[in-house]
């Protein structure tokens, strides 16, 4: 299906007074732009060629009902760099239900707390029931770029940022795309999962170096669950299965998706070729982890590290008070976790005390043990769920952790690690990532050595436009 628009889109949200993800840097930029040069101080390193691309909820049109920053139209934020100039596009996703929306000239579709309440089929047509915005990351695999977002197929879009459409791998992917799949720099496959509130609550699947998918696994799990990231190894598939439930039963009357600790907290085992029949459940204390770095095995022990909530609330909840979402909602916190397949046992241990998630790692060790965790984290005071302010380096065989504070009026998005393709090592490159200025209301882009974070940027992008809060980032790099 494709489904490409090039009339330029433009924003008409106006109120945010009832809408507190839509205040600050959370309100949507309103235009899309082409700006051939950016201001830039510093210098930006020779070997940095490439698109830094960030990927974020911009709504159109006035939400409809309380809107969440889970809901709202994916834009993708793209910078470039080439032999020191540095360039900036941004682009709506045009989804099919956006196209819709576009076409009435105003929101069709309910946001993630009220999204079973469907729009009438005949309003609706072929842009389905539900909106797919294709807002939360991006990616590349087998020549092709994917806008992914965790409820619906990937989305596939162009390195000019344009949309081609819903990439469902040849019919082959039945229901939804995790927006985090895993790349295995070895063999060049994808693994990914998807999650449903409906039988099967989780199905897995592997699609090869050329882009074809070509194993798809039913997983029961004892209910249906907000999944939303897992670790591969060399030979492992691992899921964690924690109690963040979609409770159907509870529809039209309160809290559709919940935390029910009582449930249990399970990491899920199996080969990466494996059958249902294969994968291993090892019951861990309760708690939930968005984001996971890397993980591996040793012989027949597996490692992986994540930031964990002891109870997670994203107030996603249908009825929360939306006065009360931004208080008392912690970030999750570093944890090592580990699996003894021969021994049967599984574990969790802190890591760190600081708050902190947006985990990333030098791509190119996805599945092997990595030495180099990278994080967002809250050091100023006063900072909520998300809020971050600092870019985290830890050195995972001394402990070592150091620190770039973007300051008190900073706050950024998630670091990306772009290798320098003439280096070596684990570390050798550069950390990417957004800062948005309170003060200024303005936005930058920073470029840091990765193997010396604390001596700040050595090159300082400054966006031609602010660009909002958003969820994750990638690098492309310029072959
Ligand atoms: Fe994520």
């Amino acid at each position: 299906m494709s489904y490409v628009a090039t009339d330029r889109v433009v924003g008409s949200v106006t109120n945010t007074q009832a809408q507190p993800d839509l205040l600050g840097n959370l309100f949507p930029v309103g235009d899309e732009l082409d700006v051939p040069e950016c201001r830039v101080t510093g210098k930006v390193p020779e070997g940095l060629r490439g698109h830094f691309v960030r990927n974020g909820p911009n709504p159109v049109f006035e939400p409809i009902g309380t809107y969440h920053m889970f809901d709202g139209d994916g834009m993708l934020h793209g910078i470039t760099f080439d032999d020191g100039r540095v360039s900036y596009r941004n682009r709506w996703i045009r989804s099919r239900g956006l196209a819709l929306e576009l076409e009435r000239g105003s929101a069709v579709y309910p946001g993630l707390g009220d999204v079973m309440n469907f729009p009438p089929r005949e309003v609706t047509g072929d842009a389905g029931p539900v909106k797919n915005p294709a807002n939360t990351h991006v990616i590349s695999h087998a020549d092709r770029w994917l806008a992914l977002w965790e409820g619906g197929l990937p989305t596939e879009v162009t390195p000019e940022l344009e949309t081609i459409g819903e990439h469902d791998f040849g019919g082959r992917l039945k229901g939804s795309m995790t927006a985090h799949p895993r790349l295995d720099p070895v063999t060049g496959e994808m693994l990914m999962f998807g999650y449903s509130l409906f039988e099967p609550y989780l199905r897995y699947h592997v699609v090869d170096a050329g882009g074809e998918l070509v194993h798809s696994v039913d997983i029961d799990l004892p209910a249906p669950v907000m999944m939303h990231d897992f670790i591969t190894t060399e030979r492992h598939a691992v899921f964690l299965d924690s109690p963040i439930v979609f409770d159907l039963e509870n529809l039209g009357k309160g809290p559709m998706v919940r935390w029910k600790p009582e449930n249990g907290t399970r990491i899920g085992v199996m080969p990466r070729m494996g059958t249902a029949e294969d994968l291993r459940w090892f019951e861990i204390d309760p708690g939930h982890v968005q984001h996971f770095w890397s993980g591996w095995a040793d012989g027949e022990r597996i490692e992986f590290h994540g930031s964990r909530f002891d109870a997670p609330d994203f107030a996603i909840e249908a009825d929360a008070d939306p006065n009360a979402r931004n208080e008392n909602r912690e970030t999750g916190r570093p944890a090592r976790f580990w699996v003894d397949l021969d021994a049967g046992t599984a574990g969790w241990e802190p890591m760190d005390d600081l708050a902190g998630d947006f985990n990333r790692i030098n791509d190119g060790l996805n599945g092997q043990k990595v030495r180099y965790l990278y994080m967002s984290a809250l050091t100023e005071p006063g900072r909520q769920l998300g809020d971050f302010d600092s870019i985290v380096k830890y050195d995972d065989d001394t402990g070592a952790r150091t620190i770039w504070g973007s300051g008190p009026n900073g706050h950024i998005g998630e670091t990306v690690f772009a290798p320098n393709p003439d280096g070596d090592g684990e570390d050798d490159g550069w950390l990417l990532n957004t800062v948005h200025h309170d003060d200024t209301d303005t936005t930058d882009v920073v470029v840091l050595e990765a193997r010396d974070i604390s001596a700040g940027p050595v090159a300082t992008v400054h966006m031609p436009r602010r660009v909002p809060f958003g969820f994750h980032a990638n690098w492309f790099p310029t072959t």
